[in-house]
């Protein structure tokens, strides 16, 4: 969630669509996000869109969540009403931590968008968790309920590195809940990983590693550790009490990573996402990074239909207000150019592993492109054949290559 967002223009109460984005609803994949932005405690680490229960104080509450939720699906259920995007292609309940609401809540929620837009027969429908949130009898809850990907998050099995990032769970406890997800009869279990925390050492990412082949499951995304402004972490930085992360630190967990998950069978697909099988992607992520539609239901959420963007206010609060007053939560809405979709599209595909056609650059993106190849960063034979891809070096140092190719 980004924590700045442009201006953009107002949305009207009603939520309604500029008849340009009405006009192509239904021409792309259609997915669905829910926001949940509750956490039992704040990693010191994370500046996402989530309250614990005292910075809510008296405001929003979990209890009623589902149903605020519910009120925004009825709203886009009214703005998309002549326009009915495609069946249901992917779910993702993101975070905060999800799994705070009961398992029948959530069952709930993913029913009723069923009943408004359909699911398609083999949609894919992922929740995130927090590794202590979830019990054996909670995922067979989910699975029953129709969620078929579990996403934790496991960070690292270094029992100091967690104490550094704040995380509330112990060591092993995020391979025991995968081990327990798989158990209940999720096929789809993703691990996510941080890299290059102060005070971590080789080994302890290599364990980490280590764990994740060894909980059976078939998804990784590793992340290096950014440190956001505002948060317990940046500030301990500042006051000097933690080093800063070191890039050639996490250049080389980076190359640990790509070492470990393929000799375990995992192949990436995206520069910070490894799966061990094509059916294990994440279909949702892959929505967003090939320029599909998606519904975004809660604070914070953004959506992206028909070449309109639009995020809804941040505070649970001031999200349920505007529902319960009949409002629409879109704070403001962006409708992108063809030059700004062009550039997002360049971004986000160059980070995949089946990179983006060299025909979709200008003149000098595509010089850039030739330069690329002959400094190793994208790999020859994709060239050759009229793609960029990324190879392991671009991988390490893709936002200076898409920085490259773009005008
Ligand atoms: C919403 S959380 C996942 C679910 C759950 N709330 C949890 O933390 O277990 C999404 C993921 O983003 C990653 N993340 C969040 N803040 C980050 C940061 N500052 N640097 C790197 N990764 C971060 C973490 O790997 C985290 O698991
Ligand atoms: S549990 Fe997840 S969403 Fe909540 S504060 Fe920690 S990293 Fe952020």
């Amino acid at each position: 969630m980004p924590g700045l967002l442009p201006a953009g223009e107002p949305v009207p109460t009603d939520g309604s669509l500029p008849a340009s984005a009405r006009a192509r609803v239904g021409e792309r994949g259609f997915g669905v996000y829910v926001h949940v932005p509750f956490c039992a405690s704040r990693c010191g680490y994370c500046d996402f869109n989530t309250y614990t229960a005292d910075e809510l104080g008296g405001g929003a509450s979990r209890e009623g969540y589902a149903d605020t939720v519910l009120a925004e699906l009825a709203l886009a259920a009214r703005v998309l009403g002549d326009t009915p995007p495609r069946q249901v292609e992917t779910v993702f309940v993101g975070g905060g931590t999800p799994t705070l609401l009961p398992a029948d809540e959530l069952a709930r929620i993913l029913d009723a968008i069923d009943s408004t837009w359909g699911l398609a027969g083999d949609v894919e429908v992922t929740t995130e968790a927090n590794p202590e949130s979830v019990s054996p009898a909670s995922l067979k809850q989910l699975r029953a309920a129709g969620y078929t990907r579990i996403s934790l998050g496991m960070q690292s099995a270094a029992p100091g590195v967690l104490a550094v990032l704040d995380r509330r769970h112990r060591a092993g406890r995020a391979t025991d809940a995968a081990r327990e997800a798989r158990d209940a009869g999720f096929d789809h279990v993703n691990l996510d990983l941080i890299y290059g925390t102060p005070g971590e050492r080789a080994e302890d990412f290599a364990a980490s590693l280590d764990q994740v082949v060894a909980a059976g499951v078939d998804h990784v995304s590793a992340y290096a550790l950014i440190v956001e402004d505002g948060t317990r972490l940046a500030a301990r930085m500042r006051r000097g009490e933690l080093p800063y992360p070191d890039d050639d630190v996490a250049a080389d967990r980076y190359l640990a990573a790509e070492a470990a998950l393929d000799a375990a069978g995992f192949s990436w697909y995206e520069v910070s996402n490894w799966a061990r099988t094509p059916a294990a992607r994440c279909r949702h992520n892959l929505l967003y990074w090939t320029g599909g539609d998606w519904w975004g239901l809660g604070p914070g959420a953004h959506s992206h239909v028909g070449g309109v963007r639009w995020w809804n206010v941040k505070h649970p609060t001031a999200y349920a207000r505007r529902l319960t007053a009949g409002e629409s939560p879109a704070l403001a809405r962006e409708v992108l150019t063809a030059d700004e979709t062009r550039m997002e599209d360049v971004m986000l595909r160059l980070r995949l592993a089946t990179g983006l056609p060299l025909d979709v650059l200008d003149d000098a993106g595509r010089t850039a492109a030739d330069r690329a190849v002959a400094d190793g960063l994208l790999a020859a034979p994709a060239h050759a054949a009229g793609r960029a891809v990324l190879t392991l070096r671009g991988r390490l140092l893709a936002d200076a290559v898409v920085r490259d190719l773009l005008p």
